[in-house]
């Protein structure tokens, strides 16, 4: 196997008039010609054919190699790095592709299959990008590496730094990120800076800050990130055998994650390992949709105007704290992801987004808010006719359900509200209904105080009770009559 060597890839400004082209080791983060963002252009002309490609990949299943255990370095054929790079990993990726039939009724789709990135390392997509980039901060020698954050890429770059010896400060939006990922960063040793300001004006910062050499930005700006990222799409599609899925549907924020999936889709299309393209769908929350509120400009001007630009939305509100933003940067390579896979850009309501997230908890899955936007938005587009029912669907989660327990608890408990406080709206318009909420149930610690149509349904009389349990039911629900109506019916 010829490992991609170092000389052989490196940084390209992505914009068509300028197109400049700097080395691997040049700590840039955009263009210095024009401000472009930059991406890896890896030469792929030393690799094997594609199908030496997947036996490859396939036979690291087996192996215990550390960086065939990693699903992000399995697939290192796709990466920039040399065979001695000194790799930082926690043995992330190899998340799960579940089947979720009740989510898919819920669409109205036939199936639906769920990539859960919420079961990485540190509970989040963001592992997938970190273990490149600070991999890269390793390789430049960077001596402090930072980022600004809605939470989980604080988190998940506070745990790659720990694991490799650097000093990790991390800025995020004060009171807008939830408990647990706050004590993600805090436990792994992240020095949190909270600032007075929104995400956006936390990235702002920290793009200055990065202006010196010793600090090395991990946002999504940063190329090497999405090279981590773009393996997601080798293992989705591994996972599926190789074949298609008409539609890969993913949340979108700082639009880092949707340019990634496209990346990693057109190099396996490109290498001849899958013979075409899934639509790339990406969903935003209807409170911080520029990239939604983009496309639909796009697609309703008339005169195909072909360079459009993102307004940014100055106050984004949702209650999915994880895609609260309303600049984000890597939007340019999100719009090329999706033009090119002849995907869409939707926004969804957070009525849509709570009941999804509460629906996807019930094919026993969950995830954070963030990664509710992509069941709410295939609802939509089924209805819509913009997805058939019987076409093959996966949503992409990005968070693990823990995330963010106290949007859950409100939701279950019927006290979600939302923040638009500016509108004039009152607070029971604000309220989220909890159409599928399933409240604790406050008793008085004797039995008799347990209503029965709160207990578990028993078994269907005619049954024959699993035995191996049978004397644990007995003990907490069954009537003496109840026990023998069963024995005299095995009998
Ligand atoms: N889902 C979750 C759970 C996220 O944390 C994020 C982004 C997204 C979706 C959106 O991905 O930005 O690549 O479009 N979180 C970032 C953070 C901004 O700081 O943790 P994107």
């Amino acid at each position: 196997m010829t490992p991609v060597s170092i000389d052989l890839a490196l940084q390209r400004c992505i914009e068509p008039d300028c197109g400049a082209r700097f080395g691997l080791n040049e700590q840039l983060y955009v263009c210095p010609h024009c401000g472009g963002l930059l991406e890896i252009e890896n030469e792929t002309n030393a690799l094997p054919d594609a199908e030496a490609l997947r036996r490859l990949w396939q036979s690291r299943l087996a192996s215990s190699d550390e960086r065939d255990r990693s699903g992000v370095w399995r697939y290192r054929e796709l990466l920039p790095f040399s065979e001695d790079a000194p790799i930082v990993s926690l043995a992330e990726g190899n998340t799960p592709l579940y089947d979720a039939p009740r989510a898919a009724r819920y669409c109205g789709l036939n199936a639906l299959q769920l990539k859960h990135q919420g079961c990485n390392p540190t509970g989040s997509f963001k592992d997938t990008g970190m273990t490149t980039a600070v991999t890269q901060a390793r390789i430049l020698g960077a001596r402090t590496v930072v980022c600004a954050s809605t939470g989980n890429t604080a988190a998940s770059l506070a745990a790659y730094a720990a694991r490799a010896g650097l000093k990790c400060a991390i800025l995020v939006p004060r009171g807008q990120v939830s408990h647990a990922k706050l004590a993600q960063s805090l436990d792994y040793g992240g020095v949190v800076l909270e600032i007075d300001g929104n995400f956006d004006d936390a990235m702002r910062i920290i793009r200055e800050l990065a202006e010196d050499e010793s600090i090395y930005l991990v946002n999504s700006i940063n190329p090497f990130r999405i090279e981590g990222q773009k393996t997601v799409a080798a293992e989705l599609l591994q996972q599926c055998a190789w074949q298609v899925p008409d539609h890969v549907v993913v949340p979108g924020g700082n639009l880092g994650n949707s340019a990634a999936f496209g990346k990693g889709f057109k190099e396996l299309f490109e290498l001849g390992i899958v013979d075409r393209l899934p639509r790339l769908q990406v969903i935003q929350a209807e409170g911080a949709a520029p990239f939604a509120q983009l496309f639909a400009r796009r697609e309703q001007d008339s005169t195909g105007d072909s360079s459009p630009t993102l307004i940014p939305v100055k106050h984004p509100q949702t209650l999915a704290t994880a895609i609260k933003i309303g600049a984000p940067v890597s939007w340019k390579k999100a719009l090329r992801a999706v033009t090119q896979t002849g995907g869409r850009v939707s926004s969804v309501s957070e009525q849509e987004i709570a009941d999804a997230k509460a629906i996807i908890g019930r094919d026993g899955i969950g995830c954070e808010p963030a990664s509710a936007t992509t069941v709410a938005g295939i609802k939509r587009m089924v209805n819509d006719g913009v997805i058939d029912r019987a076409e093959k669907v996966v949503a992409v989660l990005t968070g693990h359900l823990l995330k963010d327990a106290d949007y859950i608890i409100k939701y279950h408990q019927d006290s979600l509200y939302t923040h638009d406080r500016a509108s004039n709206r009152s607070k029971e318009e604000r309220r989220i209904a909890g159409t599928f909420s399933n409240p604790p149930v406050r008793v008085k610690a004797t039995r008799a105080a347990i209503p029965e149509a709160t207990l578990p349904s028993r078994f269907p009389r005619h049954a024959t009770p699993n035995p191996s349990s049978s004397a644990l039911c007995i003990g907490a629900y069954w009537s003496a009559f109840e026990i023998f109506q069963v024995l005299w019916q095995g009998a």
